[in-house]
């Protein structure tokens, strides 16, 4: 049988030799033309709904031109599988429904001759087909945080909410779970809790790939699109980033690119527009990245679509060790401040975060419609989470009553593509609910506390109990059902104990220690043991946040698969830090370094995600 393949590879690579291009069945409706050892030609002769692509994530990336009728509709690059094959991405052909439709294909992994592209395995893998199956294959997928069903995704974008539905848009790859492509994904949620997958919003066009940019509810008709349209700015990313938009009449369901885009181009490298109203000067704000500067360019607009540059913060504030990218500036109310607003800019921050990789820092000032003024010195830098995992978080449009809510990437730059799934690769944040506090210190701090919705997914509490928690440490079960998911809020005392430590473990000595240090007053977590850490030099981590002042200490808890977010109580830090366990934590367990903790309650309660 080998020897038989092998003369027939030998007489097919010798046809091309003489310059004939070959033809070979590969799957039924498919025609493969292999035009060289590079350059192959696939004709799908009898199209259904899908052509499934087979990707091997360590292979190189090829460059595919699907053609309608001989003109290119869509360029992707993909990991086209080599030698096996990790998992199919699906292309949508009822696009291009009676055309004639090929793909032109072109590897770049230097093969000799036709013989060599033959043998190179996903030829034998491609299929037509009239379903994708997008059942869940990853025992880490969370259950109550967002994930898009398959491919990657990072940077949330274009967040609005509109009669009731709060729309999520993200970076998203529909062909591979590694970054690329980048297309807006949609998903739609009545409640932040429970997301349905929507058509992509935009896909890479002409003018580039649609990287991270913002949507606002044009109620007005400023823009000339009727009152209530949905208008999204984003930048469109080829060789240089100019800003692009694009509009939406139906309520946010579909969106086209505006035909007169680019609407701002700069010869700087600037991304990722954040657009609100400003109704004391009765004008559109945009905040743009312009992310080597180190710089949050302000522009404002009466229509959306001619745009001023205002003026440009950031020059020496802050950390500076990375590119910035992802902004978003809104007012929040000043505790106790009888009416006064502060207005608080978000700088999301590639390397150069506390914790090595991504973060997002923040500036809490002025803004009067044309620059913003910091209140700190520039030395200053706050975080507003203290985990490695919350990256390019922005807040939504248009929330209701008055709500400023706000969502990251629940990964890091420095391992996004390493992550152990394969089927979907990264997860959002739990959204989370933004106000300010006063630090004490004369400065006003970024409060996060989960959204007000999570609380709809407490089932009855499966511990509710109070002890006193010695060196020894008194441990409780957690729940099993659902993959582990749970909630857990400890009301700490922590007496005459200098440290307290909140433990997460499982029978294959799997742990996750929390540290409450009451003398250094920080809050810290180590992944260290957590389960896979191997995939990434940079995973193993301790982080650590300045805790409240004071012996009572309130913390929550969410544990979704593959992650964990702690919060103290009134949102005054945030921790968000990935986990591989290789089974689900089954305990949690308190203890002191020496001396007594009150655990005046502690209280867990399953997730029901369904
Ligand atoms: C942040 C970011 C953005 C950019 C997008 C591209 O994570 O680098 O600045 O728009 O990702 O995917």
């Amino acid at each position: 049988m080998t020897t038989l393949r092998n003369i027939l590879f030998a007489a097919l690579a010798l046809l091309a030799t003489l310059g004939t291009a070959q033809a070979q069945k590969a799957a039924d409706g498919l025609r493969i033309h292999y035009l060289g050892g590079n350059r192959t030609l696939v004709h799908v002769d009898q199209p259904r709904r899908y052509l499934l692509l087979p990707v091997e994530e360590q292979a190189p990336e090829a460059t595919v031109r699907v053609l309608a009728n001989a003109r290119t509709q869509e360029e992707i690059r993909i990991r086209l599988a080599l030698n096996k094959v990790d998992y199919l991405v699906p292309v949508d052909l009822a696009r291009w429904e009676g055309q004639g439709i090929a793909l032109d294909i072109y590897t770049e992994n230097s093969r000799a001759n036709v013989r060599d592209a033959i043998a190179d395995a996903y030829w034998s893998h491609l299929a037509l087909s009239d379903t994708f199956d997008t059942a869940n294959r990853e025992t880490y997928r969370p259950r109550y945080h967002h994930t898009p069903r398959y491919g990657w995704m990072n940077d949330p974008n274009g967040m609005f909410y509109l009669d009731g539905t709060w729309h999520l848009c993200y970076q998203w790859n529909p062909y591979g779970s590694m970054w690329g492509n980048l297309s807006w994904g949609h998903s739609t949620s009545a409640d932040l809790v429970h997301w349905q997958a929507q058509p992509a919003a935009l896909r890479p066009d002409g003018l580039g790939m649609i990287f991270s940019g913002s949507c606002v509810v044009d109620t007005a008709g400023t823009a000339g699109f009727g009152r209530g349209a949905v208008i999204a700015i984003y930048t469109s990313a080829a060789g240089t980033q100019i800003q692009s938009m694009a509009v939406s009449t139906d309520g946010g369901r579909t969106f086209r690119p505006y035909g007169a885009n680019p609407i701002i181009v700069s010869d700087k490298e600037c991304r990722d527009p954040h657009m609100f109203w400003h109704p004391e000067t009765g004008r559109w704000i945009m905040v743009l990245a312009a992310a080597l500067e180190h710089e949050m360019w302000i522009y404002s607009s009466p229509d959306l679509k001619t745009w001023t540059k205002e003026s440009s913060f950031g020059k020496g504030y802050g950390s500076q060790d990375g590119v910035w990218e992802c902004p978003d500036l809104f007012p929040l109310p000043v505790p106790d401040g009888g009416g006064k607003q502060k207005w608080v800019l978000l700088c999301n921050i590639n390397p150069g975060g506390i914790y090595g990789g991504s973060a997002t820092q923040y500036f809490v000032g002025d803004f009067d419609g044309h620059t913003f003024t910091c209140d700190s010195k520039p030395e200053v830098t706050k975080w507003m989470d203290w985990g490695k995992d919350h990256y390019a978080t922005v807040s939504w449009a248009n929330a209701p009553q008055g709500r400023r809510t706000a969502i990251g990437w629940m990964s890091n730059w420095q391992y996004a593509n390493n992550v152990p799934t394969q089927q979907y690769r990264s997860a959002n944040t739990l959204p989370r609910e933004l106000s300010l506090f006063d630090g004490g210190d004369g400065q006003l701090y970024l409060a996060s506390t989960p959204s007000p919705e999570l609380e709809k997914l407490r089932r009855e509490p499966s511990v509710k109990t109070s002890f006193t928690a010695r060196q020894k440490g008194t441990s409780r079960p957690l729940p099993q059902q659902n993959g582990g998911v749970c909630e857990l809020e400890l009301l700490l005392g922590t007496g005459s104990a200098s440290k307290v430590y909140v433990t997460l473990s499982n029978p294959a000595g799997e742990k996750v220690v929390m540290t409450y240090d009451v003398s250094a007053r920080t809050f810290a977590m180590d992944r260290t043991q957590s389960g896979l850490t191997g995939f990434s030099v940079d995973f193993p981590t301790v982080t650590t946040a300045p805790a409240p002042d004071g012996s009572f200490q309130v913390l929550r808890l969410f544990i979704d698969r593959c992650s964990i977010e702690a919060f103290e109580g009134q949102g005054r830090f945030a921790m968000t830090n990935l986990v591989f366990p290789t089974q689900p934590y089954t305990t949690v367990t308190v203890s002191t370094d020496s001396g007594r903790c009150a655990v005046r309650q502690l209280t867990v309660w399953p997730l029901g995600a369904e």
